[in-house]
C-alpha cells in the first residue's frame, strides 16, 4: 500500500498514469519538489517559478540559466539604484501568459482586431485601477516603457494643441484629406514648437530635450537647470525663463534630483503663458501613489498631462503609463498609431496588478518607509564626511560626489560594485567630467525597503559604502602620454577593506533575503546556473 504522504504529492503533482509500471520515471524539478515537500508546504509561486523555467529550460537553457544566475546576483549584491525595485510575484506571474498573443490595437470596446474581449477586461481593469490610485480623469496604460509614454503624451498635447485647431481651420477632421501644401505647412507648424524641460545635467531625463534624443530633435528644446550655489530649482529664475520663451510644453520631473517640486507654482507659470504642463514621475510615481507627495508636491493636481515608468517606485512591471485630464484623453489614447503598435496584453494584465497592490495600506507605508530611508542614509553619508548633493533628500534618491573622496563617479561605481553595492555613476550639476565619468554618484532606496529594510541597515549601509570610497583611489595611467597621473577610470581598492564590505554585505542580505520564496540552491542544480 501506497505511503500516505506519498498519496498526498500525488494528489498535486504526480503524472497520472493507468498503470504503476508505465508510470515515467520524472527526474524533472518540479517533481523532486513536490516530492520533497509537503503539501501544505508548497509554495505556489516557487512551484510556478520551477515549471516556467522547466518549461523555458526545455526550449532554451541558456535563458532559464540567465535568470537563475540573475536571482544569483541580486543575492549577492545590495542594490542601491534609485530607479530599480523588486516587484511581486504576483505582478511577475501575470506577464507570463498568452494575452502576449494577441493583437489589440485601439482601446477597450474600439479595437481593430476581433477577439480582444479578455485584453479588453484586463486594460479596462488596469486604467480603473491607476484612475483610482492615482485619483486622474484618464489612464492611458499601453506604453512598452517610460520614453514611450513621453512621447506619447508629447505628441497628444502636439495633436491637441497644434493639429487639431489647424485641421479646424481648414475644415477637414482628417489629415489625410489635407492638400500635400497644407500638409507640408501643419508638419512644419508641428516640428518648430517649444519644449522646456530641467536639463540633463541638472538632472532632467534624456527624454526631456536631450540633444542625443528625438525629443530635441522634434521639438526647439530648452531646458532650465539647478542653481550653481544650491543645487536646487531656482523658481524665480525658471519664471523667467518660461515668461521669455513661451513654451508649447512646460516639462518637470527628473532621474536625480533629490528634491520635492512645488507643481503648483510651475503650472501658474505655465497658465500666465497658455502653457501645457506635463510632469513626468517617473522616479517618484510610487511617492505620488503611497501619498508621500501631496497638494502642491502632487503632480496629478496641477498638471495637463502625466507620464511615468510602472517599475521604478511603482513596483510594477517593466512598462509606462499616460495619466490626463478630460482635455486629452482622446488623443492620449491615439499613442496608437501615433507613437506605438499593438499593445502588450500579458504586461497590461501584470500593471493591473500592480497598481492594484499599489492601492492599499501596505504600499503607502512602504512608500512612506522608503523617503524614512532615504532621509536616514543621506544623514549617515554627511555624518560619514561624505558630500551629499543639496545636503540631503526628500524623496527615494541622493547624489554623492564622490570627488569628495577624490574619485570620479566611475570609480566609485566601479569600487562599490567590487564590493557588493550596486548603484549608478551620475553626472552631477554643473559636472566638469563627461557622461561616461561624472562626478557622481546617484544612490536610492526603492529596492532595500522592499526587501525590509530600516533605519539600522541604512546606517549599516552608509558605513560600508563610505569604507569603500574611503579606501578607494585612482590608478595611475600605465601608458601613453598621461603616464603616471590618476587615472579616471581605473582605481585600486585596500584589499582589507573589500573583503569587510563583501562580509559586512553578505551578512545584512542575509537577513534580508531577495525574493525570500525561491530556492535558489534547488534552482542552481537543476538549471545549470
Ligand atoms: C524621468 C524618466 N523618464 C523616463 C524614463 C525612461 O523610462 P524607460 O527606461 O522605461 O524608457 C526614465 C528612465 O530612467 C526616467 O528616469
Amino acid at each position: 500500500m501506497a505511503h500516505p504522504d506519498r498519496d498526498d504529492h500525488r494528489v498535486v503533482a504526480a503524472p497520472r498514469t493507468t498503470n504503476e509500471e508505465d508510470a515515467p520515471v520524472s527526474n524533472s524539478a518540479l517533481t523532486e519538489y513536490l516530492k520533497q515537500t509537503s503539501p501544505d508546504a508548497v509554495s505556489p509561486a516557487f512551484l510556478a517559478y520551477i515549471a516556467a523555467l522547466e518549461t523555458v529550460a526545455h526550449a532554451a537553457p541558456a535563458a532559464a540559466r540567465a535568470v537563475v544566475q540573475e536571482l544569483a546576483d541580486q543575492r549577492r549584491y545590495v542594490k542601491l539604484i534609485a530607479s530599480e525595485n523588486y516587484c511581486s510575484m504576483a505582478t511577475q506571474l501575470a506577464m507570463g501568459n498568452l494575452l502576449t498573443d494577441k493583437y489589440a490595437e485601439g482601446v477597450p470596446g474600439k479595437r481593430f482586431y476581433e477577439g480582444c474581449d479578455n485584453v479588453d477586461t484586463a486594460e479596462a481593469y488596469a486604467c480603473d485601477q491607476a484612475c483610482a490610485l492615482f485619483g486622474c480623469d484618464h489612464a492611458y496604460v499601453q506604453p512598452h516603457s517610460g520614453a514611450d509614454a513621453n512621447l506619447i503624451a508629447y505628441w497628444a498635447i502636439l495633436q491637441a494643441r497644434v493639429e487639431a485647431p489647424a485641421l479646424e481651420k481648414l475644415g477637414v477632421t482628417n489629415p489625410s484629406k489635407l492638400s500635400d501644401a497644407d500638409w507640408a505647412s501643419l508638419r512644419h507648424a508641428l516640428g518648430n514648437q517649444r519644449l522646456l524641460g530641467m536639463d540633463y545635467y541638472s538632472g532632467g531625463h534624456l527624454t526631456h530635450g536631450y540633444r542625443h534624443n528625438v525629443s530635441a530633435k522634434m521639438f526647439d528644446a530648452h531646458t532650465y537647470g539647478v542653481s550653481r550655489e544650491t543645487g536646487l530649482i531656482d523658481y524665480d529664475a525658471l519664471e523667467a525663463q518660461v515668461n521669455e520663451l513661451h513654451p508649447l510644453i512646460l516639462l518637470a520631473g527628473y532621474s536625480a534630483y533629490p528634491r520635492a517640486i512645488d507643481f503648483r507654482r510651475l503650472r501658474k507659470m505655465a497658465d500666465a503663458v497658455g502653457a501645457v504642463f506635463m510632469v513626468d514621475m517617473a522616479h517618484f510615481a510610487g511617492l505620488v501613489a503611497g501619498g508621500v507627495f501631496e497638494g502642491d508636491f502632487n503632480p496629478i493636481r496641477h498638471a495637463h498631462v502625466v507620464t511615468t515608468t510602472t517599475h521604478k517606485t511603482l513596483r510594477g512591471p517593466r512598462g509606462g503609463l499616460v495619466l490626463c485630464t478630460h482635455e486629452f484623453a482622446d488623443f492620449v489614447d491615439k499613442g496608437c498609431p501615433l507613437v506605438i503598435g499593438g499593445p502588450l496584453g500579458h504586461i497590461i494584465a501584470s500593471k493591473a496588478v500592480a497598481l492594484t497592490e499599489a492601492n492599499t495600506p501596505a504600499f503607502r507605508d512602504y512608500a512612506h518607509r522608503i523617503v524614512k530611508n532615504a532621509a536616514c542614509l543621506a544623514k549617515t553619508f554627511i555624518d560619514e564626511g561624505l558630500d551629499v548633493v543639496t545636503g540631503g533628500t526628500d524623496n527615494h534618491l541622493m547624489l554623492i560626489d564622490a570627488t569628495s573622496c577624490g574619485l570620479t563617479g566611475r570609480q566609485g561605481a566601479g569600487a562599490l560594485r567590487q564590493c557588493s553595492i550596486t548603484v549608478n555613476f551620475n553626472s552631477l550639476p554643473y559636472d566638469p567630467n563627461g557622461p561616461l565619468i561624472t562626478s557622481g554618484l546617484r544612490v536610492g532606496t526603492p529596492a532595500v525597503t522592499t526587501l525590509g529594510m530600516g533605519e539600522a541597515e541604512m546606517k549599516e549601509l552608509a558605513s560600508i559604502f563610505a569604507l569603500v570610497l574611503k579606501n578607494t583611489a585612482p590608478a595611475p595611467i600605465a601608458s601613453g602620454p598621461n603616464v603616471g597621473k590618476p587615472s579616471k577610470r581605473e582605481f585600486t581598492i585596500d584589499g582589507a577593506a573589500a573583503n569587510e564590505a563583501r562580509a559586512r554585505v553578505a551578512n545584512l542580505l542575509g537577513q534580508f533575503p531577495v525574493y525570500p520564496e525561491l530556492d535558489l540552491a534547488f534552482l542552481q542544480k537543476h538549471f545549470g546556473a
